[in-house]
């Protein structure tokens, strides 16, 4: 039987969250307070800069402070500690991210424990994952919130539900994993050496697609009615390959032709319809809600660093 397959609008969610942000933001203005967040860049990794920018543009927007500190590519670990350190004790700045990867070079893990716990708003920090494994957790890894928040918008039933998280990396995959738990889904994570993929996620009533591999999700993959969620963010530069994922008339092959690329994700650009229940595009799915949540999770730094309550 064909089922039609309903597209998730991730953009329309993250709207949503922004705009209640913004609300919140204007409230704490009226009280002569400003919540502000650091992004910190190493290197020219061009699609880590255009992240960086639309964070610090969506700050903008949303009437938040933000400073963008640009290091450059062979910046030392010792150097980069030096910065978090002033901005851990900044009083403007009450969110500190520090876009991933960093250089080769730099010590990762060092990096990400030395950011105050309070004013990580990417949950990176141990004390955080610690918190959201024992389900304490006040900031998490955006992309994962943001995913859970547009699964409960859509009024999708997480209780009882099997859930397949396919890839297992500590900004996407385990924090999903985890939050989904919470949620008293029943959780089943792969990864490269999983055995019988399809097979697997044919269990899922939900499957997350998180691993960077252009269109892995194919339609054996998936079971009628499977909510699809793509964190896959992957450039297809050849045209035969569009024109394979998309086809020969898809509007995506002229901007191959033009750009040079088109973004895809994990999952096929085709297969969900008929056999999906509901399925996030590439772009304009997961995308937006990282930010959206990325500015949420400030305000929430700034909220408790400043010992703001809710009135009333
Ligand atoms: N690189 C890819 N995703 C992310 C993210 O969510 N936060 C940071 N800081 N870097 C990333």
């Amino acid at each position: 039987m064909e089922i039609a397959t309903r597209p998730l609008d991730g953009k329309k969610v993250a709207q949503q969250i922004k705009a209640e942000v913004a609300e919140e933001i204007r409230e704490l203005k009226s009280r002569s307070i400003v919540p502000g967040l650091a992004a910190v860049l190493v290197g020219d990794n061009p699609a880590s800069r255009i992240y960086v920018r639309s964070k610090i543009k969506t700050c903008a927007d949303l009437g938040m402070h933000s400073e963008t500190v640009e290091l450059s590519g062979e910046t030392t670990t010792d150097q980069l500690l030096d910065k978090i350190d002033f901005l851990n004790h900044s009083e403007e700045i009450d969110g500190i991210l520090v876009q991933l990867p960093l250089p080769d070079q730099i010590d990762e893990p060092q990096i990400l424990a030395a950011v105050r716990p309070e004013k990580d708003v990417d949950g990176f920090h141990p004390i955080n994952v610690g918190k959201l494994c024992i389900g304490t957790y006040t900031l998490a890894p955006c992309t994962p919130l943001g995913i859970l928040e547009m699964l409960r918008r859509e009024g999708i039933t997480l209780k009882g539900a099997e859930a397949v998280v396919v890839g297992r990396s500590d900004i996407v995959g385990k924090p999903m994993a985890l939050l989904l738990l919470h949620q008293h889904a029943t959780v089943t994570v792969c990864h490269s050496r999983t055995r019988n993929l399809p097979e697997v996620c044919r269990r899922a009533d939900i499957l997350i697609a998180a691993v960077g591999r252009t269109a892995l999700i194919t339609r054996e993959f998936l079971k009628p009615g499977v909510v699809v969620v793509d964190v896959g963010m992957n450039r297809v530069e050849s045209v035969e390959e569009t024109e394979r994922l998309f086809g020969a008339d898809s509007p995506r092959v002229l901007e191959t032709r033009s750009k040079g690329y088109t973004l895809t994700g994990d999952v096929h650009p085709r297969d969900p319809y008929g056999i999906a229940a509901a399925v996030t595009p590439v772009p304009g799915g997961v995308g937006p809600l990282t930010i959206a949540h990325l500015m949420k999770n400030t305000l929430t730094a700034c909220k408790a660093r400043r010992a703001v309550f809710a009135r009333g």
